[in-house]
């Protein structure tokens, strides 16, 4: 069953002159995670807005848990949980004091509000800072607490705006274990990210917009395999670069492409490891040394490049461009 679909969204801004929503369309399979995949201005926050309530779109149509979110936001409201890039907490608060305030604000009883709200800080890693003020909190832990206060009511559904932008390596990975828990439990998830590599761990599918448009989509091996999939990029001396090539092409079996001017040697591969460590000893018995290696994998820019011909560029509306700015 269809948990969450979407059928030819438009929406549009400035009266037509932006088209945040150009006839998207999408679904998200029953306890399912669906990486919606895009670079900045592509729409992926319209669209987690369009199907959260939040934001009536110009047409189309868009059912969550069977319902309609035009016709019954409010029902869907009650089966679904929202998580994005802002935090409507009270700083002074502590976690714990926060969540048990936002089940209130859901109706829970006050004892049920305080088991839930211990309950949740367990289960995202937050129990020793509970009482800690949100004010004291790195920013993963706070991301981590925003999505507690949206799983208060055990949605069905769950939307994550990006939930990783802006987080340090280490925030990154908790929050993707937290996510892969939630996962686990049989949650439907719809993810936003700008990061190939995430999708990648956390989804089961993947759709990648562009300019509010679906321009792909498939699980991320199908998406990588359209772009070409890994690489292993090689530099050696001049005198050893047409050996070099040969030994790597007779090893992947695969057609190497050479730059002469950094005298780097690139050949896709299948099974990127196994191939670079055989390139390594043939390379070894051959007398070549590599001055440089690497395995690339397919970066979002790869299969932005692949799939619509223009690199991903960030875009900055003009009258937010100041604002934007300013945060950084
Ligand atoms: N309130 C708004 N007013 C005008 N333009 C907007 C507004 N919100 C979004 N847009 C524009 O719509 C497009 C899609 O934006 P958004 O959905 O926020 O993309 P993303 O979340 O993928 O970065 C962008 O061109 C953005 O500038
Ligand atoms: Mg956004």
């Amino acid at each position: 069953m269809k948990s969450v679909v979407a059928e030819n969204l438009v929406k549009t801004y400035r009266k037509g002159a932006v088209r945040a929503l150009d006839n998207l369309s999408l679904d998200v399979e029953e306890g399912t995670v669906l990486g919606v995949l895009g670079p900045n201005g592509a729409g992926k926050t319209t669209t987690v807005r369009v199907l959260s309530t939040l934001l009536e779109p110009d047409s189309g149509h868009a059912t969550v848990g069977g319902i309609d979110v035009i016709k019954n936001p409010k029902a869907v409201r009650q089966i679904i949980g929202l998580s994005g890039q802002y935090a409507a907490v009270d700083e002074t608060l502590s976690g714990w004091d926060n969540l048990v305030m936002f089940g209130q604000l859901y109706h829970l009883s006050a004892s049920q509000a305080k088991a839930r709200a211990t309950e949740l800080l367990a289960q995202f890693t937050l129990a020793e800072a509970a009482h800690r003020p949100i004010k004291t909190f790195s920013g993963g832990m706070r991301r981590r607490l925003d999505l507690a206060a949206s799983l208060i009511i055990r949605p069905k559904v769950l939307f994550l705006d990006e939930p990783t932008t802006g987080l340090d390596p280490r925030g990154r990975m908790e929050m993707w274990g937290v996510i892969e828990g939630l996962a686990r439990e049989g949650v439907t998830l719809l993810l936003t990210t700008q990061y190939l590599e995430e999708a990648d761990q956390l989804a089961d599918d993947i759709v990648v917009i562009d300019q509010g448009k679906v321009i792909a989509r498939g699980t991320s091996d199908q998406l990588k395999d359209q772009v070409g999939g890994e690489r292993i990029e090689i530099v050696v001396a001049q005198e050893n670069l047409v050996k070099a090539q040969e030994v790597i092409e007779r090893v992947t079996h695969g057609r190497a492409t050479v730059d002469p001017g950094i005298r780097r040697i690139s050949v896709p591969v299948l099974d990127g490891t196994q191939s670079l460590i055989a390139v390594i000893r043939e390379f070894d018995s051959a007398g070549i040394h590599a001055l440089d290696l690497a395995l690339k994998r397919p970066s979002l820019d790869d299969v932005f490049l692949s799939l619509t011909g223009h690199v991903a560029e960030a875009e900055i509306p003009v009258d937010e461009g100041k604002k934007k700015g300013a945060r950084k």
